[in-house]
């Protein structure tokens, strides 16, 4: 919740931090760097899911555990009004309703967090916990891209 509050405040005020980012192509590469960590970490675990590479607890707990860091990251200045499809197409996937419909995209800001705090709690445990908390997490992916990541 003390999360969530933070990033309210900060979004709301992130359109007078804009001259520090120009055209905000700073902020855009920010967080699809973020993503790219997001996806680093998860395919590590989804290759042990799906027997791609040999379980091991170790790499499973590391993986998982920079997954939650990245998820936790506060993100409020990475998403500055005006650095959507519609502003800047062919540099962002981002659509324009993550702004228009805000605070709409929190929800799914919290359903990762908190499906990679239960993935942490168990990819060290053992392969069949790991298994069992992947769908949470690629869902909460999923679930977001379809409302606001424009498709390729
Ligand atoms: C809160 C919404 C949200 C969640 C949750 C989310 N994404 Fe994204 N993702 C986006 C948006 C929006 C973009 C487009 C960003 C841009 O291009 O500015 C994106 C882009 C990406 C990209 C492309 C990055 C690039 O280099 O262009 C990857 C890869 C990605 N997401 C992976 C993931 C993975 C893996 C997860 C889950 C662990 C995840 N995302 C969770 C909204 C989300």
């Amino acid at each position: 919740m003390q999360r969530l509050t933070i990033l309210i405040t900060a979004l709301t005020l992130s359109l007078p931090m804009m001259p520090a980012f120009a055209d905000g192509t700073a902020a855009i590469k920010a967080r699809q760097g973020m993503m790219q960590l997001y996806a680093f970490n998860l395919g590590i675990l989804g290759n042990m899911a799906k027997g791609a590479t040999e379980y091991d607890a170790k790499a499973a707990s590391i993986a998982a555990a920079n997954l939650l860091a990245s998820a936790s990251l506060d993100q409020s200045a990475m998403w500055p009004a005006g650095t959507d499809t519609f502003e800047m197409e062919g540099k962002t996937g981002a659509k324009p309703e993550m702004w228009s419909t805000y605070p709409a995209v929190l929800d799914n800001v919290n359903q990762l967090v908190a499906a990679a705090t239960a993935m942490n709690a168990v990819a060290g445990t053992d392969l069949a916990s790991l298994k069992g908390a992947m769908g949470t997490v690629g869902g909460s992916c999923g679930a977001c891209h379809k409302l606001y990541r424009q498709k390729d």
